[in-house]
């Protein structure tokens, strides 16, 4: 991951020295249950998550630029739809409740959506949210986002089973 700028956040890798701040928001149970994984039991659980899913080549830091403070994460999960026109790569995103309501994650998304258009050569982004997320839809709508399909699907680090709802961005459609 490139580093990235917006008005008011950057966008660059994770390092080990991140593990506090994420920390401070993955514990909160707001914040990966609705997006599908279970809070962080500790901080060293926090520090493996970034040597390891964080650590992935389309993976950013949140950063706010007022204080260098990391609240959150936004990038390409790697996951592809076979049937959805390639390269396509899905666009995932969690953040701090203590900087909810901002907008400041529909700007890291759009800028990733750009840098995944014009850097990676994407031709499509896709993003879902499982039912009652309203405050992730609300993300997906303010992105540009068309909606395409719910299905039911395995949530394996919950072990539930849940309905997810679907939306795709093509680059076609982000240029205009
Ligand atoms: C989804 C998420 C990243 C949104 O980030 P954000 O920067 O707050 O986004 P926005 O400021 O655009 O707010 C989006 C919606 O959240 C809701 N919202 C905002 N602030 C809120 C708050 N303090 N409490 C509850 N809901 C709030 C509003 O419905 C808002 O929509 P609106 O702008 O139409 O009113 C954040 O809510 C989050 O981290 N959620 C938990 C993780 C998650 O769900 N990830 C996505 C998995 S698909």
């Amino acid at each position: 991951m490139q580093r990235l700028e917006t008005e008011r956040l950057i966008l660059r890798p994770f390092k080990d020295e991140d593990a506090a701040d994420v920390y401070e928001y993955a514990r909160d149970p707001r914040v990966g249950p609705p997006a599908g994984w279970p809070p962080h039991r500790d901080q060293d659980e926090s520090l493996q998550i970034i040597r390891t899913v964080f650590a992935a080549p389309g993976v950013a830091a949140v950063v706010l630029k007022e204080n260098g403070k990391v609240i959150g994460s936004a990038g390409f999960t790697d996951r592809h739809k076979v049937e959805q026109p390639a390269p396509n790569d899905e666009l995932g995103y969690a953040m701090n409740p203590a900087f909810w309501g901002r907008g400041l994650m529909p700007e890291a998304a759009r800028e990733l959506l750009r840098y995944g258009f014009e850097t990676l050569g994407l031709a499509a982004v896709c993003c879902s949210y499982y039912d009652d997320n309203n405050k992730s839809r609300r993300v997906i709508e303010k992105c540009g986002f068309t909606y395409t399909e719910s299905i039911r699907s395995q949530v394996e680090l919950l072990n539930e089973v849940r309905t997810e709802h679907c939306y795709l961005l093509t680059k076609k459609e982000w240029k205009k």
